[in-house]
């Protein structure tokens, strides 16, 4: 099971590569193909480029992510290790823009390009890994409240265990806080209509105002979680 995850993983990411998302913020250097190839797997590089940390840190941030099932080989680990404690060091540059940032219009697809590698790009998720997102996001629109938690879930995240159509899940959701209101709004927009998913009637497209009304409540995951069980899911 989970080597077939993996395969996916390793797939879509070359999918991602390919795309050449974000890639053009992390500087040159030896190591770089690695980090690109292994680092954006499960979130975007973005999540690696706008840090700047000390080996120590990097090393057990490493560690951390080496829990949540990365991959790696002792030398492709101090190949790594190497690249980000001196190319992504504190005081390093900061890096320009992403695509995404600089975009004036944001694309739902674009943006969910963050996504597929666990919800994969037909919306099925991954059974007991990843829950899907098709033909479930309508069911959490349509709860009492839900059109809200849905908000919160992107900015804050969820971990914990869930229940989806019978399956039972517990894995780590990550927050998307870095993500502009513009942003969340599109890939909500985009999660909501795609796969077959529509948004219920008498719903409206999500707007950035809804995603900022959400934001600065600091929901904790336990909290988020603790949301859903409210919403009468099952
Ligand atoms: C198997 C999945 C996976 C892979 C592969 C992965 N990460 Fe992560 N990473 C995560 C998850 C899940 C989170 C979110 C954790 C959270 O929100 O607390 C995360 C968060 C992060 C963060 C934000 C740190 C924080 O505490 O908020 C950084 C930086 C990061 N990853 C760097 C990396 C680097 C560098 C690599 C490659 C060496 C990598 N990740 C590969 C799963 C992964
Ligand atoms: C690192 C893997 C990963 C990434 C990347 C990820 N998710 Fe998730 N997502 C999960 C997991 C795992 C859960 C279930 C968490 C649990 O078991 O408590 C989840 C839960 C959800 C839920 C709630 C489902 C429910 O019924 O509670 C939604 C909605 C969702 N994700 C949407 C997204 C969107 C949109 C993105 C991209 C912006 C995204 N996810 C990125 C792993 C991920």
């Amino acid at each position: 099971m989970k080597t077939r995850y993996l395969v996916w993983v390793t797939l879509l990411a070359a999918v991602g590569l390919w795309m050449g998302l974000g890639q053009n913020a992390l500087p040159e250097g030896p190591g770089r193909e690695l980090v690109l190839q292994k680092c954006q797997t499960c979130h975007e590089i973005g999540f690696v480029t706008r840090e700047r940390q000390t080996r120590e840190r990097w090393d057990s941030l490493i560690t951390e992510m080496q829990n949540y099932g990365l991959r790696l080989t002792p030398e492709e680990r101090t190949a790594i290790l190497n690249y980000l404690a001196t190319r992504l060091a504190p005081g390093a540059t900061a890096p320009a823009p992403t695509q995404t940032q600089a975009a004036t219009t944001v694309n739902g697809a674009q943006v969910y390009n963050n996504c597929i590698g666990c919800h994969q790009a037909n919306g099925a998720g991954l059974p007991g890994v990843f829950p899907p997102l098709a033909g479930h996001v309508p069911e959490i629109l349509a709860a009492r409240g839900g059109r809200e938690w849905l908000i919160q879930v992107m900015l804050y995240g969820l971990q914990g265990q869930i229940s989806v159509k019978g399956a039972s899940y517990n894995g780590v959701m990550p927050g998307y806080a870095q993500l502009s209101n513009a942003e969340l709004a599109a890939v909500l927009n985009y999660i909501a209509t795609q796969w077959g998913n529509a948004l219920p009637s008498g719903q409206t497209p999500f707007t950035e105002a809804e995603v900022q009304a959400q934001r600065g409540k600091n929901l904790s995951v336990q909290q988020v979680l603790a949301a859903r069980q409210q919403l009468g899911l099952r």
